[in-house]
Order: C-alpha cells, then structure tokens, then sequence
C-alpha cells in the first residue's frame, strides 16, 4: 500500500507556467519534448505581459490555459510583480520557466521562486548580460557566442548557470544569423534543463547549481556546437 502511494507520488508531473513576452518558440520547443513523451511535466499555463503575440497561440493550440497580465495597466514594478506572482501562483507551479520574457523582476518576486525560476539567455553569461546579445558579440570580435539557461536570483541575468551551449561565429555573420543558429540550441538546452528539474536531478543550493548530486562549475553544464 505504501510502496503504492509512494510510487504514484514520484510519478506526478511536475507543474511548470511559462512566462513569455513574444513569438514563444522556446515555449513551442517545450511543447514539443513534452507531445514527444520526453518531459515529465505538465504545461499548467502560459502567462504573457503583452496581448497578440504569437506565444500565446502556441499554447492556446497545445490547449495551454493562458493569461495575459499587461505591465502598462500597472502602475510601478511593485504593483505588477504582485499580482503576477499572484496569478502564477493561482496554477500551483513548482517551476517557472522565463522563455523570452521581456520584464525585470524586482528581489521579492525572484526571492519568492528561488531555486524554482530558470531563465534563458542569449548569450555565454556572464558575457553580454542585458539586449542586443548578438550584435554585442558580433562587436566584441567573439569567435564564439551562445545561450546559458541559469536559475533566476535578484541580479539580472546573474543567477548561477544551468547549461550552456556555444555555436561557433563565422565570417558573414550578423545578428539575425547568428541568432538563428544560438536559437537552435535553445531549443535544445531549455527542455533538457526542465527535464533535469522535472526528474530532481537538478537544484540550486547555497546559490550554485547541483546536478546528480555534483555541484556544477560556474558556466554549468558546457554544449559545445559546430552546427552552421
Ligand atoms: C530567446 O532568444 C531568448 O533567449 C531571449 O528572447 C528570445 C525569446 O524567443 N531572451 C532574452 O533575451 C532574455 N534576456 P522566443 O519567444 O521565440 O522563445
């Protein structure tokens, strides 16, 4: 019996709300792992700050509960963080993943979801943390450039990392080129750091990233890529 209700425990999806701001093709690839029988987690809904964007199609199609908490109705970071939190604790998540969500979140919001927010980043942190990614790596003469999922922590984009994939830059590039082929990874590295949480291999403790049990080195789990 209670071997039973053990085994049916460990066997619950985990529950993951997505945050978006726009097109969503990190939260279509997530999508994507779980019709594929790859994640054990259970999309419990899809929060965007903007209205009309395609995101928010892609998990009305997935048959996703969606919600839409426009920050411009709010009137100061405080005010919106609140009700966000309030709404994506509504779904119950034991994860929030960050997939191309476009706001700063004040420390009492990432305080609140410590060790259970991901974020990704279009670039190998701590390298180019904030916009324009790309174009800043392009700039800078890097030979190499990528995306880093980490844990969320109140520094922006400075949360330990998770995993990171490097794409090679070649000569002709430019920022949307390059975009395209670090997108490619993202959509590989993201399902596979919700997996990881999903199956708790994955933990952030004392503000460094545990993987299987093995405190992880601060760029975490390093994919390299020569796919062009
Ligand atoms: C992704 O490239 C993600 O790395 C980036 O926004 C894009 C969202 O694309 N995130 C950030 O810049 C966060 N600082 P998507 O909506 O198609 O997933």
């Amino acid at each position: 019996m209670i071997q039973t209700s053990l085994k049916s425990a460990s066997l619950k999806p985990t529950r993951v709300v997505v945050l978006i701001s726009g097109s969503g093709s990190n939260l279509q690839a997530l999508i994507d792992s779980c019709h594929a029988g790859e994640l054990p987690i259970e999309l419990v809904a899809v929060i965007s700050n903007r209205a009309d964007v395609l995101g928010l199609t892609r998990a009305q199609d997935a048959n996703i509960p969606t919600a839409v908490l426009d920050h411009k109705n709010f009137a100061d970071r405080e005010t919106f963080d609140r009700a966000l939190m309030q709404k994506i604790d509504s779904y119950q998540p034991d994860l929030v993943v960050l997939a191309g969500f476009m706001r700063i979140l004040l420390a009492t919001f990432t305080q609140h979801y410590e060790g259970r927010m991901f974020n990704i980043h279009p670039s190998l942190l701590p390298k180019f943390q904030g916009l324009h990614t790309h174009q800043r790596a392009l700039d800078a003469g890097e030979k190499h450039h990528g995306v880093t999922v980490h844990f969320v922590t109140a520094e922006l984009d400075g949360g330990p990392a998770i995993v990171q994939a490097s794409v090679p830059i070649v000569a002709g590039d430019d920022a949307k080129s390059l975009a395209k082929r670090v997108q490619q990874q993202e959509h590989i590295i993201y399902p596979l750091a919700v997996k990881w949480f999903a199956e708790g291999k994955l933990k952030m403790i004392e503000g460094k990233t545990q993987l299987k049990g093995e405190l992880l080195p601060a760029a975490g789990v390093q994919i390299h890529s020569d796919t062009l």
